[in-house]
């Protein structure tokens, strides 16, 4: 039975739900893995997450389909970028087939929160690991713990479909060879006070440059970015330092073999970007968000969407994207998961 959740009005928040999956590295492996019911952790003081920050996480969404299935979304992928995360923070790996064989047992035992089809709300899921064992010296753990928890949300951002505001704030999120490609706990630490003072002067979120020449579009806090040319090409930043968001590789796909489109992964300068017809922020938790403006100190960028008008590709994008997760569009080979 469904939880009696107002699932249409839920935002983007944490909810308690039943289930959560825990395993346990030690003496160099994982053991077999379970679900627990208890939401809180204890670990030693000077773990290493608490102390060096050594945590890494992956956000992914399980959909209720049209036809009343449950289905996860290019899972393998979270997987395959958890692995790459943890052998930048020296943690050890997660084997991409049990990483999937958790998530799909968490959702399992929280099925009744994934919300009905239809109210645009999705069951969020939360795998991460973090170095549970005691260290002094900068080092890495000996000991991890993998979980994964899910909980209901709605959108990303308030006010739901209107565009959002960007701001180009004066901090960097990701050194040149630093750790801005991976989903490291830090990444997000540092972007808090910047997020606090993006919100404060009314802004959804800040839109990163790149720290080297500070003069190419990187992505946001949470989200990359994707833009619609003159021309109706997508184009999307190329650098090594930002994240590879599985939305933003999954649009592209779209865009060439749904929507018969081009694509251009490339550097884009700002300055570039005042010539561009559409933005969008993607993200699994983001979807695909309109933006309507930028604002970068004295300058300011107004796209359509922000006058209201939405951007005809963007919503092109959109509802394709949705219908292949929420089953109402075929799926290419290998895309969904369902979960039985
Ligand atoms: N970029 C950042 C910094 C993110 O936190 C996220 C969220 O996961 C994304 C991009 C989008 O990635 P994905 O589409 O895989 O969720
Ligand atoms: C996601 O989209 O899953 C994320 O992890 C973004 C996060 C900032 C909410």
């Amino acid at each position: 039975m469904e939880k009696n959740i107002d699932w249409a009005n839920i935002g983007f928040g944490y909810m308690k739900t039943d289930y959560r999956y825990v395993s346990n590295f030690k003496d160099g492996k994982w053991d077999n893995g379970a679900l627990i019911t208890d939401e809180n952790i204890v670990i030693n003081e000077c773990a290493c997450v608490l102390q060096y920050a050594q945590t890494c996480f992956e956000g992914m969404k399980a959909y209720r389909t049209a036809d009343n299935k449950v289905v996860c979304f290019r899972p393998d992928l979270n997987a395959k970028r958890m692995a790459e995360s943890c052998k930048r923070l020296e943690m050890p790996i997660f084997p991409e087939e049990r990483f999937i064989d958790a998530v799909a047992q968490t959702v399992k035992k929280n099925i009744d929160y994934v919300p009905p089809y239809g109210t645009g709300a999705t069951l969020y899921i939360r795998p991460y690991m973090f170095g549970s064992g005691p260290v002094m010296g900068v080092n890495p753990a000996k000991e991890y713990q993998f979980r994964v928890f899910a909980a209901p949300v709605g959108p990303y951002f308030k006010g739901g479909a209107k565009a959002i505001t960007l701001r180009v704030p004066d901090y960097d999120r990701a050194a040149p060879l630093g750790t801005g490609h991976v989903k490291a706990g830090l990444n997000y630490a540092m972007s808090l006070h910047a997020i606090v003072e993006a919100h404060e002067l009314g802004y959804n979120e800040n839109l990163y440059l790149d720290s080297k020449t500070r003069t190419k579009v990187e992505e946001t806090g949470g989200a990359n970015i994707i833009f619609v040319i003159k021309d109706n090409t997508v184009v999307t930043p190329k650098t090594p330092t930002i994240l590879p968001s599985i939305t933003r590789r999954s649009l592209m796909y779209v865009a060439q073999h749904y929507l018969g489109l081009k694509t251009e992964e490339r550097e884009i300068k700002f300055e570039e970007v005042k010539e561009f017809k559409e933005c969008a922020l993607c993200g699994t938790a983001a979807i695909l968000s309109p933006v309507g403006k930028i604002v970068n100190h004295e300058e300011e960028i107004v796209f359509p969407a922000g006058k209201g008008i939405s951007g005809e590709i963007t919503k092109k994008l959109y509802d394709t994207l949705l219908g292949i997760q929420f089953g109402t569009i075929e799926a290419p080979e290998g895309w969904i998961k369902v979960i039985e």
